[in-house]
């Protein structure tokens, strides 16, 4: 099977590097890649959608795989399908599940689907009387795609107030703050659950916590995420078959009634309420970090399960999971989450501990290549993942191996998987 992965994360390369070990797998291609990817394959430096699709075609890729968000609210599997490929995705259609909070929220309230208290608006004055009617905190988001900065959790009336005034006039996010989400706080633990669907069927992968802030203990600004563990022990079976019922299914039925089956990766953050599962937001493609740690426990092979997945197979399928668990730590550079960081050259010491080197490994994101060395070029730079037969156990690898890898300015939080382990 020949494979194209569309993407440069962390996220993109885990995906890869199963694939790279799935004897199904004959060639890989990555568009447009990353400094590391050209470990697993070949790297396609085509922007354009209709020219990747054209690419497609004529090297007979039997799967492209769409790992970020842009390119699927961008349409780009529409564009592959119109070419008759196989691409796993959700369409143009689909993807404002994650490219409009304001249809995501409509949506949920349509099909009765657990969701915070909220009110969706374009008018200041309706905005600050449904915030009158709150306790703070409050919870203000802007519409569109903001690259994860689009959420404020105010801590009083007049700083939620504040926060819809410069999203409704454009001053914070442009148009995609132009109508804004005002929402309750809600106050649990939050996951990140994954079920890949076809339109019809799903299958729900072990759930996940990221760690969001920057730093330990939670705190310091937001970020795309620091690192994540699977899978977690504060989700049982009860749980597992409340989101089943309460949230993929009737999901899965509401977008075939509004004509956009969803086919994809529908990732679900969750917010733990009392032992109830709520909804805080659908996107609709992978976690980053979430998914360098769901790829390595996936017995399954991975051609499989997507070729399944984006052929309408899935009840075909039966999917296992090994019964390990697995932790990743982020590395990022230096001015991370805010600014680009100046190129820092990447060292991984040689790891000598049979078991450290075959239960540890890394995914390579913000990375460039030249003449053979690996620089960190800013963001998140990598991530460290270990394997294990506990938390702690896959917690300490991981460890391990971050304390082999060097680059100038590297950061990196040193309590992920805290709350499975407190
Ligand atoms: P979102 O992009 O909607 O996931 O929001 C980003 C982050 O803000 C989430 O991962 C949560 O940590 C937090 N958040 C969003 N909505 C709420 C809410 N209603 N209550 C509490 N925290 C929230
Ligand atoms: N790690 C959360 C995300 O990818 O949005």
């Amino acid at each position: 099977m020949r494979v194209m992965i569309i993407g440069s994360g962390g996220r993109e390369f885990s995906i890869g590097r199963v694939l790279k070990n799935d004897p199904e797998v004959s060639n890989l291609y990555f568009a447009p890649g990353n400094g590391a990817t050209t470990m697993l394959g070949e790297n396609i430096a085509i922007k354009d959608y209709e020219e990747l699709a054209q690419f497609a075609v004529d090297n007979a890729i039997d799967l492209t795989i769409v790992g970020p968000e842009g390119p699927l609210t961008d349409g780009v599997v529409d564009i592959f399908k119109a070419k008759g490929l196989v691409i796993f995705g959700p369409s143009k259609a689909a993807a404002q599940l994650e490219g409009s909070k304001v249809y995501m929220k409509n949506f949920l309230a349509k099909y009765n689907i657990p969701t915070a208290r909220y009110i969706e608006t374009a008018h200041i004055g309706d905005a600050f009387k449904f915030i009158d009617s709150l306790s703070a905190p409050i919870v203000v988001k802007a519409d569109g795609l903001c690259g994860g900065k689009g959420v404020i959790i105010a801590a009083s009336h007049d700083e939620a107030k504040v926060a819809v005034s410069e999203m409704l006039s454009g001053k914070s996010f442009g148009d995609a703050g132009l109508r804004v989400i005002v929402e309750e706080f809600l106050d649990g633990y939050e996951l990140s659950m994954f079920a890949l669907c076809d339109g019809k069927d799903f299958i729900l992968l072990p759930a996940a916590q990221d760690h969001k802030r920057l730093l330990d203990g939670d705190e310091g600004p937001n970020t795309g995420g620091m690192g994540a563990y699977a899978p977690t022990p504060l989700v049982d079976d009860l749980i597992y078959e409340k989101v089943k019922d309460r949230i993929v299914r009737p999901t899965l039925l509401g977008m075939q009634e509004e004509g956009a089956p969803f086919e994809g990766v529908l990732f679900i953050g969750i917010m733990i309420v009392n032992g109830e599962p709520i909804t805080l937001e659908f996107n609709v493609r992978f976690g980053d970090p979430e998914c360098e740690i769901l790829m390595p426990l996936l017995k399954t092979p991975a051609s499989e399960l997507f070729y399944k997945a984006a052929t309408k197979q899935l009840d075909t399928l039966n999917v296992e999971f090994y019964e390990q668990f697995a932790v990743g730590v982020v590395m990022a550079s230096h001015n991370y989450p805010f600014d680009n960081s100046i190129p820092a050259e990447i060292v991984v010491d040689a790891i000598h501990h049979d078991e450290i080197a075959q239960n540890t490994h890394i995914a390579y994101a913000g990375v460039i290549e030249e003449e053979g060395k690996l620089y960190a070029s800013g963001g998140r730079v990598l991530v460290c993942v270990g394997l294990g037969d506990s938390i702690k156990q896959a917690r300490d690898r991981a460890y391990m191996l971050c304390g082999q890898v060097h680059f100038a300015g590297k950061k990196l939080r040193t309590d992920i998987a805290y709350q499975a382990l407190r």
